[in-house]
């Protein structure tokens, strides 16, 4: 991963630079970075602010050959080696709220943007997206998220060097996929686990209309949230409303 890194000073969205060059043939591994995004975009059509060069933002192309149902697993093992880059570098232990966001005392300090074009049992290509808040200050957040969000610098004091952090997480991206690849989902889900937010804590979520209570337990090989219901079953959860901050 990453043989070739295009880099940016500011640009409209790594991922959707990233997406026009998958769909134009660029390799496997390619890797586009940014300083600054206008238009940086989150899950669910959500806004990333990222117009400051204070954070990591980029976006990997990945050629793999699996099924798109498995896709899932792959924003898991991203998840996975954000929680140990970020552990590794800072000495602080985030937490992964399923699916896919990194948390740092209750706030948002990273987020996983996958985006993919398959057809029937082939990926075109995968984009993943990552966004990671390191050097902004309190002030430097934006007004809107702020009170919701976090970076390292605003956690631990300290000021982190981009460029070795966008290293060592290419490279350990590359040992985890290649593992992933050559071991299945086991070693992942392990990994994930130990970083989960909220394991083994009863949470309140809504499927439908009735809102219930349970106990976390993990994750499934296709990436479902396994939810222990009150009668005692396990439930697979794919995008239920989890009440994640009361308890
Ligand atoms: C989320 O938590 O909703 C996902 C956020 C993903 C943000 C990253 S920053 C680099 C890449 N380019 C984008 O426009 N988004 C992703």
């Amino acid at each position: 991963l990453g043989k070739e890194i295009v880099h940016h000073d500011r640009i409209s969205s790594t991922q959707t630079t990233a997406i026009e060059y998958a769909q134009e043939g660029c390799d496997h591994g390619t890797v586009i970075v940014a300083n600054r995004q206008s238009n940086g975009r989150g899950r669910l059509s959500r806004q990333w602010y990222s117009d400051n060069d204070q954070g990591i933002w980029l976006s990997v192309v990945l050629r793999p050959d699996i099924s798109p149902m498995k896709a899932p697993q792959l924003t898991l093992v991203t998840a996975t080696v954000l929680a140990e880059v970020i552990e590794q570098i800072s000495q602080t232990t985030p937490a992964i709220k399923w699916p896919n966001d990194l948390l740092l005392n209750n706030r948002k300090l990273a987020g996983i943007l996958t985006e993919m074009q398959a057809e029937q049992d082939k990926i075109h290509y995968l984009v993943i997206g990552i966004g990671i808040n390191v050097n902004q200050s309190y002030q430097e957040m934006d007004l809107s998220v702020r009170e919701i969000a976090t970076s390292l610098q605003i956690e631990t004091g300290k000021t982190f060097h981009q460029t070795t952090f966008i290293q060592l997480l290419l490279e350990c991206l590359e040992r985890r996929y290649q593992q992933y690849l050559d071991e299945g989902f086991h070693l992942i889900k392990a990994s994930w686990e130990q970083y989960a937010y909220k394991m083994n804590k009863e949470v309140t979520y809504q499927t439908g209309k009735a809102k219930q209570k349970g106990f976390i337990r993990g994750i499934a090989e296709d990436g479902a949230l396994l939810m222990e219901t009150e009668s005692g079953r396990i439930d697979s959860l794919y995008s239920a409303e989890i009440d994640w901050f009361s308890s």
